[in-house]
């Protein structure tokens, strides 16, 4: 996109977003931007705020969604929200680009949360879709995932194609290979694909039984705070509204490990840990 996009070459990120998404846009050399998206204070979509800042982006320029189970914040719009921002991004004439890092995990249906950027696709747009199947497939050590371009013939395509393999070719080369067998192996059979859709889906709903567990385990320890939002957000982070300070004590007194935003991974918690968590959790917010 910094080499060829022929707009405007600012990318407009969710604020907040993954940290690395402004590292690696701006050591390309696109220059960032934000809409705002979600207050982590109040931890719901800033919808209004976000169309708001849609609407003032300019014509041509690079926006950035993620496709779904947002991270950090666990906040993704509504299937609603998703077709009005589909329109408002038509109507402004940016170009949609896709992070989709945990398919599966919002609502443990594959189909279910490509819902954004199948509405993107249903709308007309030209998008770009990066997908990554570290989390989904269990793949992080294999760097494995996928870039879809859309182009509206087949020579538009073969010159997007050309100009990736260009600087593919300069940077990595080429891409690790175990990691891509083994996602064609299970996509390319019936009977493995299902039985990888049924455990993303147990996956899923592991995630949702350790938020219920977290918030039950805080309030049997006497916690009078309000942590709904543990069980409102979505997918693999839970951004817990802990102030940097309590992140500290966590990990002083109790060995509990977050970033200082207080984000923290659902998928560390077990059945075995998560009242020992909440117990510490409770400590450090009283
Ligand atoms: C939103 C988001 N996008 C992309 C990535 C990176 O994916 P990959 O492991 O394919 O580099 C992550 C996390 O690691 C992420 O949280």
């Amino acid at each position: 996109m910094a080499q060829f996009f022929p707009g405007n070459t600012c990318i407009y990120l969710p604020q907040p977003t993954w940290a690395n998404h402004e590292a690696i846009f701006k050591f390309v050399g696109l220059e960032v931007a934000w809409y705002r998206y979600c207050d982590p204070k109040v931890s719901k979509l800033d919808f209004e705020g976000l169309m708001d800042d849609i609407n003032k982006i300019p014509e041509k320029s690079i926006a950035f969604f993620q496709g779904c189970a947002h991270n950090p914040t666990g906040v993704d719009p509504s299937q609603e929200q998703w077709c009005e921002i589909s329109q408002l991004v038509k109507k402004r004439q940016l170009f949609p680009v896709f992070d989709v890092a945990y398919q599966g995990f919002a609502s443990g249906d594959f189909y279910n949360d490509a819902f954004s950027f199948r509405t993107f696709l249903q709308d007309g747009h030209k998008v770009a879709i990066l997908q990554s199947y570290s989390k989904s497939m269990g793949l992080y050590g294999e760097r494995t995932g996928s870039c879809t371009f859309i182009a509206d013939c087949k020579s538009e395509a073969d010159t997007i194609l050309t100009q990736m393999e260009e600087i593919i070719r300069k940077t990595y080369s080429s891409p690790p290979i175990h990691g891509s067998r083994i996602v064609v192996e299970i996509l390319a059979d019936e009977n493995l694909k299902y039985m990888w859709f049924q455990e993303v889906k147990m996956m899923s709903e592991r995630l949702k039984a350790m938020r219920n567990a977290l918030k039950e385990n805080l309030e049997k320890a006497g916690s009078k705070h309000n942590w709904d939002h543990i069980v409102h957000q979505i997918g693999m982070f839970c951004l817990s509204k802990l102030t940097p300070k309590q992140v500290k004590k966590l990990t002083d007194d109790y060995h509990i490990y977050l970033p200082a935003d207080g984000r923290t991974s659902v998928a560390g918690l077990t059945t075995k840990n998560v009242q020992y968590v909440a117990n510490a959790i409770h400590e450090v917010t009283k």
